[in-house]
């Protein structure tokens, strides 16, 4: 007999518009749609079309409305800076949000534009993204991990009219100061931007630019609230640009009505959260995880948020996660698994969990890369609670496997994110686009056209979103990630495709990488692989082949290179580890084995390819690999 499961992931599957029709009545509408899904122009889906919607109205008026105006909305915990702590009701919030759409309008934001949010872990970033919500205004987040050409390039590509950012930002050990970085940016970008909202924080403070610059504070406590704006269903609710397989990033689009349905209906149905209760995401807003679980998931659902700004180790030990979840009563966490293996390197016996009363935690769920079964069972040993993996993607901005704990928690097989969550109808299949049997790897792809909140295109770049997504496999999305489902339908994520790869959780782009070392000047050919690392899953590893004549030291290259991927990419891309060698493996059509190197690397068994061009330069990249520490098996 069916279970529980089976029976609403059939019905998604088999009636996708009568099924998320349903799931949009839990949100507010000004105007209902003209039909649930417009499938008149595939590969390009449209959910919800001719409604009128706001997503700041769905997170945050809605509940004022509703009563729970006395409820905190965001609690704001910040061991980095020593302890602060801040508790926002939502009530609060509505006049926050309200305010700083206010001040962006007097600054010329209106329906439709584009702005770029560059900040910390602070209640602000989510203030700013619910405040372009609020007036139908477009953001697009950039993580402060990036560096300044990063920021730029995003500058162009979104043409932004304006930049909302802080003084700073805190890592363990330093101050991350982001108005050098947002000058440089301004200046290194093609598009003009003139105004640039700072909010000073006092670990911090600076001198603003006089005519550039409008300082948060001042302008919010002279605004006066501004009401939500209407917008279509199918407007841009934001732009989150993630890797690609060059420096260009993609520009993933969310829409707004069917991200606001599909996200709502997860927080009942897939981490078992009611509204009231305290869910908490630890990653950062400049992901999509933080977009989605930090901020709108959980507000459109009347949780409480944690925005948390701090690390799960050294802040100031590696028991501060317990304390926050219990501290704040938190329900249920979302984490990556890298977080887990950094406490885990800390404290092994979880000796530090003895220490808080967990007694309201009842699920971990993990994303961001596969759980390895060691951390898995660690964290179920030592919590005693349910932990789920479950696997996503920035184009998708909620899950595509998952065990949906509130509807019916299915048996978790350590490796696997579980199956495939209603609206995905994943499928494994083969390089001639024919479905493979179970158990056989192959493809991930899911079959057109993909749930509500997913990417319905890319910023100004449609030829590309059909190139990269939906040209290999008419018909299916293809994820990128290559895996099998078993005779059980539990789906296992092994591997992507591409060159992207996940450095804690983060997304890399490996050609990136090497495009600016490629700059270097004394570089005539690069390649950088992701190399197993036991703290953050991947870590990316360079070579460099030297123009010929350049008689400088070694070291002194290979230093310029990791500083030049720092200051073009930034810190986030953790890229310390790089040789030199004489040449490069490559077939004979001239293609660079960079999947032999990673395999030689991680010492795993590898065949020789068979259009090697000449097998003798495996045995110099070992040797070059055992000088970095790598290859020694
Ligand atoms: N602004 C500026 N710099 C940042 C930054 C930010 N927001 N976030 C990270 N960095 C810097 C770090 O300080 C580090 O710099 P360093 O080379 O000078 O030490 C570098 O970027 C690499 O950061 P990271 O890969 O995060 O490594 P880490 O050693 O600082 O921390 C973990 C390791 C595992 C503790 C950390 O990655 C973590 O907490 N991960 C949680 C997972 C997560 O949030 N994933 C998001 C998707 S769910
Ligand atoms: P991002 O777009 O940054 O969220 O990264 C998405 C990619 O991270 C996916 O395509 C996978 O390669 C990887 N990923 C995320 N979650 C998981 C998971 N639970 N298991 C395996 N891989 C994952």
């Amino acid at each position: 007999m069916a279970g529980k499961f089976d029976e609403i992931y059939a019905r998604s599957i088999n009636d996708p518009e009568g099924f998320w029709a349903e799931a949009a009545e839990d949100v507010h509408w000004y105007k209902r749609w003209d039909k649930v899904l417009d499938d008149s122009n595939p590969p390009f889906y449209r959910w919800f079309p001719g409604a009128e919607t706001n997503t700041c109205y769905n997170a945050v008026d809605r509940h004022v409305e509703a009563g729970r105006g006395a409820q905190n909305a965001i609690i704001y915990d910040s061991p980095i800076t020593g302890g602060v702590q801040r508790k926002i009701t939502y009530a609060e919030l509505q006049d926050q949000v309200a305010r700083f759409a206010s001040v962006m309008q007097a600054e010329g934001v209106g329906y439709g534009d584009r702005v770029i949010v560059y900040m910390p872990m602070v209640p602000e970033a989510a203030i700013a993204m619910l405040a372009c919500a609020r007036i139908g205004a477009v953001h697009c987040v950039v993580f402060g991990g990036f560096a300044p050409q990063e920021l730029a390039t995003r500058i162009d590509d979104s043409e932004a009219k304006l930049i909302v950012t802080a003084t700073c930002g805190i890592e363990p050990g330093r101050t991350v100061e982001y108005m050098p970085m947002v000058t440089e940016a301004i200046d290194l970008a093609k598009h003009k931007i003139g105004r640039i909202v700072v909010l000073q924080r006092e670990q911090h403070p600076v001198e603003t630019v006089a005519g550039r610059d409008v300082d948060w504070h001042e302008a919010v406590a002279a605004a006066s609230p501004a009401d939500c704006v209407p917008v279509k269903a199918t407007d841009p609710l934001y732009i989150l640009y993630t890797s690609g397989t060059t420096g260009q990033p993609k520009g993933v689009i969310r829409d707004t009505g069917g991200h606001m349905v599909a996200l709502k209906w997860s927080m009942k149905n897939i981490y078992g959260v009611e509204p009231g209760e305290v869910y908490w995401a630890a990653s950062d807003v400049g992901w999509v995880v933080g977009h989605s679980y930090i901020v709108y998931a959980p507000l459109f659902h009347g949780s409480t948020t944690i925005l948390f700004e701090g690390k799960p180790v050294g802040t100031p030990d590696a028991g501060v996660f317990w304390r926050v979840l219990s501290e704040h009563n938190v329900s249920v966490m979302f984490t990556a698994p890298t977080a887990f293996r950094a406490i885990k390197r800390e404290d092994p016996e979880g000796k530090l969990i003895k220490d808080y009363d967990l007694s309201n935690f009842r699920t971990l769920f993990l994303a961001g890369e596969r759980t390895d079964p060691d951390t898995l069972h660690w964290a179920e040993n030592n919590l005693k609670v349910p932990v789920i993996d479950h696997w996503w993607q920035t184009e998708t901005g909620w899950s595509i496997g998952t065990n949906c704990i509130g509807i019916e928690m299915l048996p978790v097989k350590a490796g696997s994110p579980t199956r495939a969550a209603p609206g995905y109808d994943v499928q494994i299949l083969d390089n001639d686009g024919s479905e493979l049997p179970r158990g056989e790897m192959g493809a991930i792809c899911v079959k057109l056209p993909l749930p509500p909140s997913c990417f319905p295109n890319l910023w100004n770049a449609s030829d590309r979103y059909i190139e990269s997504y939906m040209a290999e496999f008419p018909g299916y999305y293809k994820t990128g990630d290559a895996g099998y489902l078993d005779e059980d339908d539990y789906i296992f994520v092994m591997t992507r495709t591409d060159d992207v790869i996940n450095v804690a959780g983060h997304r890399l782009s490996t050609g990136a990488i090497e495009e600016v070392l490629a700059s270097h000047p004394d570089v005539a050919e690069c390649a950088v692989i992701g190399v197993a690392d036991q703290l953050k899953g991947q870590l990316p590893l360079g070579f460099l082949v030297l123009n010929s004549g350049v008689a400088r030291d070694n070291q002194d290259i290979t230093d310029e290179a990791v500083k030049l991927v720092r200051q073009e990419i930034g810190p986030v891309a953790a890229f310390k580890t790089v040789t030199v060698v004489d040449r490069l493996p490559k077939t004979r059509s001239g293609k660079i084995l960079r999947g032999t190197m990673q395999k030689i690397a991680d010492s795993e068994d590898y065949k020789m390819p068979a259009t090697i061009d000449d097998p003798i330069i495996l045995n110099e990249i070992e040797g070059a690999l055992k000088t970095v520490g790598y290859a020694r098996n």
